[in-house]
């Protein structure tokens, strides 16, 4: 058994998250989770809300509410919902915990104490029409990399590069729009990442087995143009972690808190110390998840993001790590996803375009929408998200192929055996031959699992579901009953336990759909297959079930119309 440590990009606290952020990040991680913890191993899955900075300040304002009451009714709100899509956190935690504060601070202090920060007096842009200095996300302008106009300052959303927002060209003031603006004197802490970068170069280069979206884009910010930068830390704003060197106040810092970027990952810790706290547990608990003097050198380590949060993750947060020289655990693979678009456009927050996770679960159920969205994650290009698609897999593959055969064979068995298990007859030929048919398949949906090629398992999984169908198909119990009624037994015993083997090994995709036919037959043995041939004999002759309700329906062209009409304007 080994201990996986999981974490997905804490999302951002302001606003409900669209499909193409759900896919991006929590989606495949919740997949990986579940599907490691199907397999017996013991996992930590840790997710939070990422409070703090301007964009909740601005948005707290907007709805007229102090900031920490806005953070704490968006978080939960944005818990509900992960729970709606069956994310299965072991903690949900928040960026703005009293944990958080302190491990950020503690960093901060172990960074300063040896070396790698450095005070900077630094001319910052102040909006004279806003009256307060404008945080890097809301200065926006061209790209001096890229020549994109709508840059903003911390990042060029269109070249992914980090910027900083005396970097812009023709900048103005993203909430006013003015560009009255000055450049004034403050002092900030800087990360003096340079001073790692053969550090984290090297570390880089030890991890041969990442994909090339994750490692083609921390080369590139190692090595492009001026290379790796050193980071301002922190902010003029009121909201955020305040700046503290540990437990001791840090001179002529007084009225400044870091900067998201540097608190957010710290919050993966923060948020498993947290999970302590709510459960009971002591700090030893946590900190074998991550520290490798307590216990976490044989955890591996697996984060989940967007393609714009990679920079972050493979220089910044390690830079922060490593500049502790305390025994932190650091990441041992990042999966990370292009983009997904919409409907022949992208996914728009701010212009509320595409389908939020809140509206998603209004029309349909979770595992509907976590087939589709995992069957065609953004992994080896940018995807796309439209009706007709969505309506053809959820009614090709889980309507037609796996709904229909578990309907099938429990409605037929019900008709002519009762519900219960038919214990007549014996495994013929064709039975063998699907028995080494799955046992193959299964072999390659593994494999694809634990490669975190989603895609290519969710590929997999159908055929596995298509493999049933043919059989049943062939084998037709409902003719072969007329002339052998043993033999028709023996197959829908096999297609009975076929059914529960489904289940187990599609929960990662559609917990769901699994738990529900789990209870249909009756059975709560959740044990991975590992010979199908057992596996099949799980539920003996005589066990009793009952025939399940609709698995799931199809989606009808009418819906699909009003759907695509309904979504293809600005969320209000
Ligand atoms: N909130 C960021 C986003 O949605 C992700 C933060 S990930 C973390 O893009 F590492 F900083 F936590
Ligand atoms: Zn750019």
């Amino acid at each position: 058994m080994a201990r996986i440590l999981i974490t997905s990009a804490i999302p951002y606290i302001n606003g409900i998250k669209h499909l193409g952020n759900l896919v991006g990040s929590q989606l495949p991680a919740d997949l990986y989770a579940r599907y490691m913890r199907g397999r017996g191993h013991e996992v930590m899955f840790i997710c939070a809300t990422d409070e703090h900075g301007t964009p909740a300040e601005l948005a707290a304002a907007k709805a007229g509410k102090p900031v920490e009451v806005y953070c704490t009714e968006m978080h939960e709100i944005q818990k509900d919902i992960a729970a709606g899509f069956r994310l299965s956190f072991d903690h949900f935690g928040r960026s703005s915990s009293a944990r958080n504060h302190k491990l950020t601070q503690h960093f901060a202090g172990r960074l300063a104490d040896n070396g790698f920060i450095e005070e900077v007096s630094e001319r910052q842009v102040f909006s004279v029409a806003d009256n307060r200095f404008l945080p890097d996300r809301y200065i926006e302008g061209t790209c001096p990399n890229c020549g994109y106009d709508k840059a903003r300052g911390d990042q060029c959303e269109n070249c992914t590069k980090q910027l900083d927002p005396t970097d812009l060209i023709n900048p103005r003031s993203a909430i006013s729009g003015s560009t009255d603006l000055e450049v004034r004197e403050t002092k900030h802490l800087y990360l003096r990442q340079r001073a790692l970068k053969d550090e984290i170069e090297a570390w880089i280069d030890s991890k041969t087995d990442w994909p090339v979206l994750t490692t083609s884009i921390a080369k590139k910010w190692l090595h492009d143009g001026d290379g790796l930068q050193d980071r301002g830390i922190t902010r003029d704003l009121h909201w955020g972690v305040p700046v503290r060197k540990g437990d001791a106040p840090w001179p002529g810092m007084e009225s400044k808190v870091f900067y998201v970027w540097f608190d957010a990952p710290i919050e993966y810790i923060a948020c498993t110390a947290e999970w302590a706290d709510a459960n009971g547990k002591t700090d030893a608990d946590w900190e074998r998840w991550w520290r490798t003097d307590k216990g976490a050198d044989d955890v591996r380590y697996v984060q989940f993001m967007g393609k714009d949060n990679v920079p972050f993750h493979t220089l910044s947060f390690p830079a922060t790590i490593m500049g502790s020289r305390e025994p932190w655990k650091l990441v041992d693979y990042i999966k990370s996803f292009n983009y997904l678009n919409y409907d022949g456009g992208q996914f728009s927050t701010s212009q509320g375009r595409g389908v939020f996770m809140d509206q998603a679960l209004s029309i349909l159920p979770a595992d509907y929408w976590r087939w589709w969205l995992l069957s065609h994650a953004p992994e080896n290009s940018d995807s796309e998200f439209t009706w007709e698609n969505f309506q053809a897999s959820v009614n090709k593959d889980l309507a037609d192929v796996l709904g229909n055969l578990i309907s099938r064979v429990t409605k037929f068995c019900r008709a002519k055996f009762g519900e219960t298990v038919p214990e007549g007859g014996t495994l013929g030929e064709r039975e063998q031959a699907l028995i080494a048919e799955l046992q193959e398949r299964l072999a390659a949906y593994e494999a694809c699992m634990e490669a975190m090629e989603i895609r290519k398992a969710a590929t997999e999984l159908r055929a596995i579901w298509v493999a049933g169908n043919e059989y049943l198909q062939s084998a037709a119990p409902w003719t072969v009953v007329k002339t052998e009624p043993e033999r028709a037994q023996a197959m829908i015993r096999l297609s009975l336990n076929l059914i529960r083997l489904y289940a187990v090994i599609s929960r990662p995709f559609i917990p769901d759909a699994a738990a529900s036919t789990m209870a249909s037959l009756n059975c709560d043995d959740w044990t991975w297959p590992g010979d199908v041939a057992a596996a099949l004999s799980v539920l003996p002759a005589g066990h009793a079930f009952t025939t399940p309700e609709v698995l799931f329906r199809k989606i009808t062209d009418e819906e699909r119309v009003d759907w695509q009409t309904r979504f293809a304007g600005v969320r209000t």
